[in-house]
């Protein structure tokens, strides 16, 4: 095939087009890797709790520690979280329990979670 101005411009159009979807789909299985963006509990007047995907796979890399055992996948679905249940090991407190990692029953410990405004 001779290379003409316009069979040139079509051949980087269509290595552009590679290149770009190449990298969509790059970027999604990298987020999918580190899971979703951040996203806050209420807290229930305690102070907004917020949990962060990223900061957790740096110390917990595997979905599988948390979900579906521990938590569900569901988008936009939050599941109602107790101290009382994570004071005996359930929902956050199965690591965060002094061992694993700083324990809910620590009252050093509570601002590491509830941020007030
Ligand atoms: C340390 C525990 C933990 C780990 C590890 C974890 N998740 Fe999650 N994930 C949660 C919690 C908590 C929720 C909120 C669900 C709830 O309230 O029941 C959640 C929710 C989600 C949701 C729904 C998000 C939304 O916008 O509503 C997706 C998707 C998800 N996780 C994917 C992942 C993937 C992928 C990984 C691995 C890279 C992962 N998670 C690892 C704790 C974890
Ligand atoms: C590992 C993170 C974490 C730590 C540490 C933590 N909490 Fe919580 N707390 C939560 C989450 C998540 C919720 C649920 C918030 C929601 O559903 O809106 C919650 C809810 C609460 C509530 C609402 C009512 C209830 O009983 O569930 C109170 C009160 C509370 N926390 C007090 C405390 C105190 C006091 C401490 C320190 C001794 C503490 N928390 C430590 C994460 C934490
Ligand atoms: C699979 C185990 C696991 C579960 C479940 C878990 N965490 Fe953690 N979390 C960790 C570990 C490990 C660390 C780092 C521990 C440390 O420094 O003591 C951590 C750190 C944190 C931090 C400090 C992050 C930072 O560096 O700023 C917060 C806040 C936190 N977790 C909140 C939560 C909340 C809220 C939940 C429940 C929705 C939860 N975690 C459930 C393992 C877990």
């Amino acid at each position: 095939m001779r290379l003409t101005w316009k069979s040139t411009l079509v051949l980087a159009a269509v290595i552009g087009l590679i290149a770009f979807f190449g990298a969509l789909v790059a970027q999604k299985a990298w987020a999918q890797a580190k899971g979703p963006a951040d996203f806050d509990f209420d807290g229930k007047g305690s102070g907004k709790v917020v949990f962060s995907h990223e900061k957790h796979a740096a110390k917990s890399p595997k979905c599988t520690d948390c979900h579906t055992k521990v938590f569900k996948m569901a988008k936009g679905q939050r599941t109602a979280l107790k101290m009382a249940d994570m004071n005996t090991g359930q929902a956050c407190g199965t690591c965060h329990d002094g061992k694993t990692a700083f324990s809910v029953k620590d009252q050093a410990n509570c601002t590491k979670c509830h941020k007030k405004s």
